[in-house]
């Protein structure tokens, strides 16, 4: 496709509607040692924000195997790719997951974002910003790892949770994500969600052993608690079902737990209440 054509496409559709006044939040989901439950906790926690009123698009930015398509049991056809290539609008990328809410699959394509020419950068940005969504809230799955794409996506979100397990090598990967985020790319906050925890008392020591490292290694950075998820053998049932585990298991003990943490995000100021979904494909595309 032209440029001219995609110019003539873009101009056909309407404008994407504002997102309702409130202020477009974007969370990124990450954890640097991966299989920690990142890809769970954004899919059950999408489902609560939409619950309680929010609407999500959910970009799925993680190659990896059990991605948000295998476990709410979708298939998508298309990939942010397909756009980049010009052959796909993003409404025929995304797709519609449960409770209303928007899957992009993302993971396959974005790396050639940041090599892109300025007047390549452009073109995406029209197609991006020809996507009608009222989305208001974004929740990016990233990969495991330090890897570029992983810092990509942090820092395009105004957000970071980073998702920890009581286990050393999770709190050590978290610490080195944390680090490079703020040692390289001037990341100074941080929220702590502590994941698969079988005694309560873990989480405060998995939040105090990071604070205290983030604080006397790198300094000048805060790191919120968000609270925790309970071990529950339900998690693992409904992953097996492909369904999310807010729909099938409810009143499990994970699931009320996911309920109360988008109830906790929402009570928090969003870390910039003056942002749109244009700002943020800006962002994400990296142009000014
Ligand atoms: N709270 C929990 N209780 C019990 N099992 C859990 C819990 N959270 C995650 N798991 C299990 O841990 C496994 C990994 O979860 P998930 O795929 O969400 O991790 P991930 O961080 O996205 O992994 P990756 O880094 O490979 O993308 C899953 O099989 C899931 O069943
Ligand atoms: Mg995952």
């Amino acid at each position: 496709m032209d440029q001219a054509q995609s110019l003539r496409r873009v101009a056909a559709r309407r404008r994407a509607p504002a997102a309702g006044g409130r202020g477009l939040r974007t969370i990124a989901i990450t954890s640097g040692k991966g299989g920690v439950g990142k890809t769970n906790v954004v899919v059950n926690l999408a489902l609560e924000l939409a619950a309680q009123g929010r609407k999500v698009l959910l970009i799925d930015a993680d190659l990896g195997l059990a991605n948000v398509d295998v476990l709410l049991g979708l298939a998508p056809r298309y990939s942010i790719n397909d756009v980049i290539h010009g052959d796909k609008s993003l409404e025929e990328v995304v797709v519609e997951g449960p409770r209303g809410i928007q899957i992009l699959p993302a993971a396959s394509g974005v790396s050639e974002l940041t090599s892109m020419s300025r007047d390549e950068k452009l073109m995406i940005l029209q197609e991006l910003d020809a996507f009608q969504t009222d989305a208001d809230t974004v929740l990016i799955d990233t990969a495991a790892g330090i890897s570029d794409m992983v810092l990509y996506f942090n820092t395009a979100a105004q957000e970071r949770v980073v998702v920890a397990t009581s286990e050393p090598t999770s709190l050590t990967d978290a610490y080195a994500l944390i680090k490079v985020l703020h040692t390289q790319h001037q990341e100074r906050h941080f929220k702590l969600l502590v994941n698969n925890v079988t005694d309560a008392r873990e989480t405060k020591e998995v939040y105090r052993k990071l604070a205290v490292a983030a604080d006397h290694f790198l300094g000048g950075l805060s790191l919120d608690y968000l609270g925790y998820i309970p071990a529950d053998p339900l998690v693992n049932k409904a992953v097996m079902q492909q369904k999310a585990l807010v729909e099938v298991y409810p009143a499990s003990p994970a699931a009320k737990a996911f309920r109360e943490l988008a109830r906790t995000i929402l009570q928090m100021p969003p870390a910039d209440a003056s942002g749109n979904i244009k700002f943020f494909w800006r962002r994400l595309v990296n142009i000014s």
